[in-house]
């Protein structure tokens, strides 16, 4: 392509190093489409005829299907996408195709293409997220009523509505999806029109190219267009913060499926053997899951990292952008692929939770608002309920155990109607403060997050729909 100024051809080796096809060539198709629209303005401004532009455009979709269907096999030597495209749109209609190029740079051509790729790709996760969060509120509503210890250091420290415990990690990704569509907003502007770095002498038209392609709005500087990389940062944080959710929701589940808690059960489709031990049933995909995160936030880096320090404008380090961003893609897609299904197909043993409270000391908190409510100041009450722990402790006796006279004789405040109070249920029950554990408040919870997941479903929709047909 730069024949013209060079007079050695490029070395063999800095051709394979210098690539970028084993990225860019998957978005083929949105890098013919951003073409159609940049023929179709060069049409519509005279910068070419409307026969020129009707032959370029015809081509393109003919190379499009050649994409497709595996007939075009892209060269090394061309570099990247779009030289490959251009080459062959030039051996397709000679002069006329030679054209195509004018007005245009690969810098904001490659910038446009892996926008109008990524728009696709993040509807896709949205609809992974979606599935994802759905499966929580199901699993959530099944479980409204199921009571398991509730942990703080991993310390038994209250009981809890298995639903809040899904509910939990619903609110977490739903504020995930919040990001993700912040991401998505920054990812659809339009690039095109930016030139090299400055613009064009050519009266280009970048408001028709933008709603060829259907992007939100232009971007406002060409030189800041061309030069920096946020909306991937902005895709890669947002992955970045959904591996680290996703990885604590993996652990608190392989925690309760392990033996010594034995209360999760996952289904033998999701689990895998030992070759050695035949007893074995491991978690596997959960621990694969669990540490997605390192990838996930290694891609976050790796562009954070590259891109500092970089002048403006374009610099070829900014070719590499696609290998991070890829391999977040490809990674949210894995975990989509399997996480839903999972939760979808998880039990829970509410007995064996239970059993977990045999020493009623779960139920401590409860005793102690009991007597804030008889009107014992609490950290009077706190160290009343203290002592009758360790008084149980040392007498090897179960809270629920005690006998009303026997609590009377430790804390003279209690009265008969304490008795009832105590049981795992009761407190979970009991619980009942906005977006607290009582199933009350788990339904709740449910009815808002449906909503604002459908509130952000409906925008994914109105998204697809401004997406053109064609890649
Ligand atoms: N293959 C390059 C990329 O993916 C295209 C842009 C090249 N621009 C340049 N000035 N060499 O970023």
């Amino acid at each position: 392509m730069w024949k013209g100024r060079f007079s050695q051809d490029t070395d063999e080796a800095v051709q394979k190093f210098t690539q970028s096809l084993d990225m860019d060539w998957r978005m083929a198709l949105a890098d013919i489409r951003g073409s159609i629209a940049h023929v179709r303005m060069l049409g519509h401004t005279g910068l070419l005829s409307e026969e020129e532009a009707s032959v370029i455009e015809k081509n393109l979709c003919l190379i499009a299907e050649e994409v497709r269907n595996g007939a075009l096999v892209p060269k090394v030597s061309l570099e990247d996408v779009h030289m490959n495209i251009e080459s062959r749109l030039i051996e397709l209609c000679g002069p006329t195709g030679a054209k195509l190029h004018m007005g245009r740079s690969r810098n904001d051509q490659a910038n446009t293409t892996v926008r109008l790729w990524l728009r696709k790709e993040l509807l896709d996760i949205w609809d992974g997220l979606n599935d994802l969060i759905s499966s929580l509120l199901k699993k959530a509503e099944e479980h409204a009523e199921t009571v398991v210890p509730g942990y703080t250091h991993l310390q038994q420290a209250q009981p809890i509505s298995m639903g809040q415990f899904w509910m939990a990690h619903a609110h977490a990704f739903l504020r995930d999806a919040k990001r993700l569509f912040d991401a998505y907003d920054a990812v659809d502007e339009s690039p095109l029109g930016c030139g090299a770095l400055a613009g064009s002498t050519l009266p280009l038209d970048r408001e028709f190219t933008c709603n060829d392609l259907g992007f939100s709005s232009v971007t406002g500087n060409s030189m800041d267009t061309v030069a920096h990389r946020d909306h991937f940062m902005d895709v890669l944080y947002f992955a970045a913060v959904f591996g680290g959710h996703v990885s604590r929701l993996s652990e608190d589940l392989i925690i309760y499926f392990s033996t010594e808690f034995g209360w999760v059960k996952l289904p033998d489709s999701f689990c895998t053997g030992s070759s050695i031990m035949p007893q074995k049933k491991n978690p596997d995909v959960l621990e694969i899951l669990r540490g997605k995160a390192g990838q996930l936030n290694g891609a976050l880096m790796d562009l954070l990292t590259m891109t500092k320090g970089i002048p403006l404008t374009y610099n070829r380090d900014l070719q590499d952008d696609k290998r991070s961003l890829l391999r977040t893609i490809d990674c949210l897609h894995g975990i989509f692929s399997v996480l839903p299904a999972l939760i979808r197909e998880v039990a829970v043993d509410e007995e064996a939770a239970n059993r977990g409270f045999r020493d009623g000391l779960i139920l401590a908190t409860d005793v102690a608002e009991y007597l804030v409510l008889q009107g014992v100041p609490f950290r009077n009450a706190h160290e009343k309920v203290g002592r009758i722990v360790r008084h149980c402790l040392d007498n090897d006796k179960p809270l629920t155990s005690l006998t009303l006279q026997e609590w009377q004789d430790n804390i003279p405040e209690v009265k008969g109607d304490l008795i009832p109070l105590l049981s795992p249920k009761r407190s979970m029950e009991r619980r009942d403060t906005l977006g607290g554990t009582s199933p009350a408040q788990v339904k709740l919870q449910i009815e808002n997050i449906s909503l604002r997941l459908m509130m952000f479903d409906k925008e994914a929709k109105e998204f697809r729909e401004r997406i053109p047909e064609g890649y």
